[in-house]
């Protein structure tokens, strides 16, 4: 598929009708640059339930892979064990070539919106600044005026340099979010990691969080793994999907993923795939499986 810039992006090379569901995913070539992700074998089960299993996935350079998936599928946990902090059941995961159980420090991650306190003693430019030197005291003196700068550009990029001057516990949820995405870019990561950024967004801010996301990887490479309930404002930016459900995945690009074939055979049941005044629908499935998703679209 033809991605960023015309570069050609990572894709499955199963057949083009079946999404990958357990095989590598080879899309080794000699042109692509070396994956930024690498996982292999992957699986983790909690209490005898199987998330997912068998995940092999590579994601390279400047490459946009969205998580779709029903509540409690297992998207969260999958970012928790690409930061490292979530052991898998079996696989392994590196990220630049180094195993993740080794802990990196350039991974910007937008955790799955959790409230702030009210009275949380915290401005939101002091959040964004701990995505800079949070775990690496010294560098604050060394190079506060870089710092400031670097604080300010993630800032003015989320639109947020005026509420970063406020308690960040008394912001909006949506405008909490968009200190997150500062803080997870102000890092200058080399991978990104967004649960559900777009969560508490009206539309304006929607738009502008997948903007700068899709810009940050197209000027930098840096690879983007984006969770989401709503695949439609994502689309434009999506490479590939990784879709899971009922303890199994389909990896591909989103005509190969979200089809009614192929979901159809991921939940083991009819699922229609529909697109509805061009927005994505996703109709059909056990609503144990997916009790949000469904209502939202794909
Ligand atoms: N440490 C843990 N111990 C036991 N069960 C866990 C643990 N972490 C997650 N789970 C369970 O794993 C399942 C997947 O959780 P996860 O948060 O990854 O789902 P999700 O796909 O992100 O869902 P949502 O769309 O609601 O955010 C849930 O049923 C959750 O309760
Ligand atoms: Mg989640």
């Amino acid at each position: 598929m033809t991605g960023r810039d015309g570069a050609s992006c990572a894709v499955t090379q199963d057949a083009p009708t079946a999404a990958s569901s357990s095989h590598p995913d080879r899309s080794a070539h000699p042109a692509h640059p070396a994956p930024v992700l690498e996982v292999r074998g992957a699986t983790l089960a909690f209490h005898g339930r199987t998330l997912w299993s068998g995940l092999d996935l590579d994601v390279r350079p400047g490459e946009f892979l969205t998580v779709l998936g029903a509540n409690g599928s297992g998207k969260s946990t999958l970012l928790k064990a690409l930061l490292g902090v979530q052991r898998l059941g079996s696989g392994t995961i590196r990220i630049q070539g180094e195993s993740v159980a080794r802990g990196r420090r350039r991974v910007g991650y937008v955790p799955q919106q959790r409230l702030i306190p009210t009275g949380t003693p915290m401005r939101g430019r002091d959040l964004v600044a701990l995505g800079v030197d949070g775990h690496r005291p010294g560098v604050r003196l060394r190079g506060r005026r870089a710092l400031r700068a670097r604080v300010d550009a993630a800032l003015a990029a989320v639109d947020g340099t005026e509420l970063a001057r406020r308690p960040i516990g008394q912001l909006s949820g949506g405008e909490q979010q968009r200190m997150r995405v500062a803080q997870a870019l102000v890092s200058d990561p080399a991978l990104l990691l967004c649960d559900e950024p777009l969560g508490s967004l009206d539309l304006h801010h929607q738009q502008e969080v997948v903007s700068l996301v899709d810009q940050r990887r197209r000027s930098h490479g840096t690879p983007v793994v984006f969770v989401t309930h709503d695949v439609n404002p994502v689309l434009p930016a999506t490479d590939r999907v990784l879709y899971l459900a009922a303890g199994s995945h389909r990896l591909g690009r989103p005509e190969e993923v979200l089809r009614s074939d192929v979901l159809s055979e991921l939940y083991g049941t009819r699922v229609d795939v529909a697109e509805v005044a061009g927005r994505i629908v996703v109709l059909g499935a056990p609503a144990h499986l997916d009790p949000h998703h469904w209502e939202e679209g794909a």
